[in-house]
């Protein structure tokens, strides 16, 4: 009898075991299908010297609206997104640009076109500044309809990517109320200008675009309907 109980203890353990492995296994393949569904780019590491002094950068800083046909290094694009919005603190929570509370409202897309930037597909490649991985959404080149939807601007058809920057407003107002929409587009400046000064350095070219429907954006990009569109970035090289 006692020899039957030392022996049920280890089947017991070892029954559990195997379930535990099985809902494990089950869990994890769940993972792997979403991740592949939801096709993710991991970006290269940001560098941290360049070649452009900040003072040389801020005098060559202008708006260029005409850009050659000229793919983008996916390098480049992750320096970008990381000088927008990166995480360069000891927690998520503190990121290139600053944010009233540290509450971060601001998303960033990446339109890219059709060989714009070598290894990623065409469409809306969504930044996550935690793993600084980017995830794509809409697919297909967008830009063109993009441009429709913003005045017929031509340049974000001619730029290789264009970034859009959305709001989600509740993230800030939750804290500071009204005040917090003022809070939300302040920090969008202080990004936007983050990654224009980095374009410079990296001497690609941009311009900044306010002039767009806002729900036809939202529509075009397939944007959460939280994530409201307040600001367009083109890149590209300049003509
Ligand atoms: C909020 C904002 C919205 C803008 N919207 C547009 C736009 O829709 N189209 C455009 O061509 N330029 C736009 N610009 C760029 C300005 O026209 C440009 O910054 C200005 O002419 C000064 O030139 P600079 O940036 O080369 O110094 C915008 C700039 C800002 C800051």
């Amino acid at each position: 009898m006692r020899r039957i109980r030392s022996l049920c203890l280890p089947v017991f353990v070892g029954i559990a075991g195997v379930g535990i492995l099985i809902v494990q296994t089950a869990f994890s393949r769940e993972d792997v299908v979403e991740a592949e569904q939801e096709k993710i780019a991991r970006l290269p590491a940001p560098k941290l010297q360049g070649a452009m002094s900040l003072e040389e950068a801020i005098k060559k800083r202008r708006c260029v609206r005409k850009f050659k046909d000229k793919p983008l290094a996916l390098e480049q694009l992750s320096q970008l997104l990381w000088a927008a919005n990166g995480v360069t603190g000891r927690d998520v929570r503190f990121r290139a640009a600053p944010s009233a509370g540290a509450l971060h409202p601001l998303d960033f897309y990446a339109v890219v076109g059709k060989d714009s930037v070598p290894g990623l597909d065409a469409g809306v490649w969504h930044y996550n500044p935690e793993e600084h991985t980017i995830s794509l959404g809409a697919k297909g080149d967008l830009r063109d309809a993009l441009k429709d939807v913003s005045l017929k601007q031509r340049q974000i058809a001619r730029a290789e990517v264009v970034i859009v920057v959305t709001v989600e407003y509740e993230r800030t107002t939750v804290k500071y109320g009204n005040r917090g929409k003022r809070y939300a587009l302040l920090d969008a400046g202080f990004a936007a200008e983050n990654l224009f000064l980095q374009v410079q350095t990296l001497d690609l070219a941009s311009c900044v675009i306010g002039a767009f429907k806002d729900a036809d954006v939202s529509r075009l990009l397939k944007l959460p309907e939280k994530h409201r569109p307040i600001l367009i970035m083109t890149i590209g090289h300049a003509e």
